[in-house]
C-alpha cells in the first residue's frame, strides 16, 4: 500500500531554563493510505509533540533539530519541516487536520457553530459558491447594461466583499460601507444561506441530532460530546487526506467516548481519511487501530499490526503496558514500575532500561535501533 506520510529521524528539543528537553529522539514511522495508525504511550512520551510537528506547529522553546516529515500531496511529497509559511497554510486543513483532547479549546466561545463551521467550509466550498455567485450576479447585472462602468465597479466591490470573507473583518471601513449597498446586502444574505446549507449537511454527517438548532448555538450551549462532534466537523470540512486525533475522547465520559469512536470509524469509512489516532489507552487502540506505534520517552520502541501487538508484543515496555490493562475477574493490577524519565537527562542507552525487568549491560551502553524482526514488526530492543 502507498505511504501517505513518512516521519524519519525526527529530533525535537525544548530549550528550557531547566535544560534541554530531548522530547523526540530519532522518531521514525510511516503511515499507509487509508489506515488508522494508533500511537500509544504514557503521558510525556512525545505523542502530542509528534502530532504538532506534523502540522508544522512547534511551540517555542521547541526546535526541530533533525529529520523530516514527508506528506503526500498529489503525486509528490512535501516535507513539513522544510516548508515555508505559505505551504504550511495550504497543508493545514487541506492535507492534514487535527482534533485535540479538549473540544472547548478548539472552539471560539464568541461565534456560533454555524459561523465556525462555515468559516472552515468556506475555503473548500469557496470556488463552488463563488462561481455560482458570479453567474447569478452577471445575470442580474445584465439588466444594468446601459452603464458598463457601474457594472464593473459593482463587480469589483463584490469581489472584494467575498475576499473579505463576507465582511467578517470589522476593521475594514470600506467593507463596512459596502455592506450597506442593497445589492451587496442581498448577495451576502444569499451566500449566508448557501453556507448554512453546507454547514447543516456537514453536521448531519456528524450524526448531530437537530443540526439546525446546533448550528445556531454557541459552544457553551452544547454538551462535551456535541462540541467534539462540531470540532470533528471543522477538522473534516476541507476533506483532509490525513486526520490526526490527539486523545479526542480522553476528556469525555465513557458512553460519549464510545459514540465518538463510532463516529470516527464511520467517517473513516465514508471519507476514506487516513487517521493517526493518539491515545494512552490500549483499549481504545484495540478498537480503532489497524497498526500501532508504541512510544516511550521520545522514542518509537515498537511498530506492528494491532493483532500482532496484542498477541505477540516484543518490547518489554509494550508487554508492561499490556499487563497494566485491568482485567475482568482479577483484583490484581500490574502498574509499570517507576516513572517516565526526565528528558533533560534521559537514561543512557535504552531510555527504558531503568524500568526494564530484562535489562543487561548493553542496554545501558548502547541505544537500540528500530529493526524489522518479522515482516512488518519493528522493535528497538537489544533482546532481539
Ligand atoms: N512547551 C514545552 N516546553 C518544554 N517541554 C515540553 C513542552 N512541550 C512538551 N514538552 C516535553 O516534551 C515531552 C513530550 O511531551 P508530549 O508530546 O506532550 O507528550 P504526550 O503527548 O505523549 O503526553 C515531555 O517530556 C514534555 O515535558
Ligand atoms: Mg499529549
Amino acid at each position: 500500500m502507498e505511504k501517505i506520510a513518512e516521519v524519519e529521524n525526527l529530533v525535537l528539543r525544548f530549550y528550557t531554563y531547566e535544560g534541554i528537553v530531548k522530547a523526540l529522539e530519532k522518531v521514525s514511522f510511516a503511515m499507509k493510505e487509508g489506515e488508522t495508525l494508533g500511537i500509544v504511550g504514557e503521558t510525556g512520551s512525545g505523542k502530542t509533540a509528534t502530532a504538532l510537528t506534523f502540522l508544522g506547529i512547534i511551540l517555542p522553546p521547541g526546535k526541530v533539530e533533525d529529520g523530516s516529515i514527508r506528506i503526500k500531496s498529489g503525486d509528490r511529497y512535501i516535507d513539513v519541516i522544510k516548508a515555508d509559511k505559505e505551504t504550511l497554510r495550504k497543508i493545514r486543513g487541506k492535507l492534514v487536520s487535527m482534533i485535540f483532547q479538549e473540544p472547548s479549546q478548539a472552539l471560539n466561545p464568541v461565534y456560533t457553530v454555524e459561523e465556525q463551521v462555515g468559516e472552515a467550509l468556506l475555503a473548500h466550498i469557496y470556488k463552488d459558491i463563488y462561481s455560482n455567485a458570479l453567474k447569478e450576479i452577471n445575470e442580474q447585472l445584465s439588466q444594468l447594461e446601459e452603464n458598463r462602468n457601474v457594472m464593473k465597479r459593482i463587480r469589483l466591490i463584490f469581489d472584494k466583499m467575498v475576499y473579505e470573507r463576507l465582511n467578517r473583518n470589522a476593521d475594514d471601513k470600506l467593507a463596512q460601507f459596502l455592506s450597506h449597498i442593497p445589492i451587496l446586502k442581498r448577495y451576502r444574505r444569499w451566500m449566508r444561506k448557501v453556507i448554512r446549507r453546507y454547514v447543516i449537511e456537514l453536521l448531519k454527517q456528524m450524526d448531530i441530532p437537530d443540526p439546525e438548532r446546533v448550528a445556531s448555538s454557541y459552544p457553551h450551549e452544547l454538551s462535551g460530546g456535541m462540541r467534539q462532534r462540531v470540532v470533528i466537523a471543522i477538522a473534516l470540512a476541507c476533506r483532509p487526506v490525513l486526520l490526526i486525533a490527539d486523545e479526542p475522547t480522553t476528556a469525555l465520559d465513557v458512553t460519549v467516548e464510545a459514540q465518538i469512536l463510532d463516529l470516527i470509524r464511520k467517517l473513516k469509512k465514508d471519507y476514506g481519511t487516513t487517521i493517526a489516532f493518539i491515545t494512552h489507552d490500549l483499549g481504545v487502540i484495540a478498537e480503532m487501530a489497524d497498526r500501532v506505534v508504541v512510544m516511550y520517552a521520545g522514542n518509537v520502541v515498537e511498530i506492528a499490526d494491532v493483532k500482532e501487538i496484542f498477541r505477540n508484543p516484543l518490547h518489554p515496555y509494550t508487554k508492561a503496558l499490556l499487563k497494566a490493562i485491568p482485567k475482568l475477574g482479577t483484583k490484581e493490577l500490574y502498574p509499570i514500575e517507576g516513572t517516565i524519565p526526565n528528558l533533560v537527562n534521559p537514561p543512557n542507552g535504552c531510555r527504558f532500561h531503568p524500568r526494564c525487568p530484562y535489562v543487561f549491560e548493553k542496554c545501558i551502553a548502547e541505544v537500540p535501533q528500530l529493526r524489522e524482526v518479522k515482516e512488518g514488526h519493528y522493535v528497538a530492543c537489544h533482546l532481539y
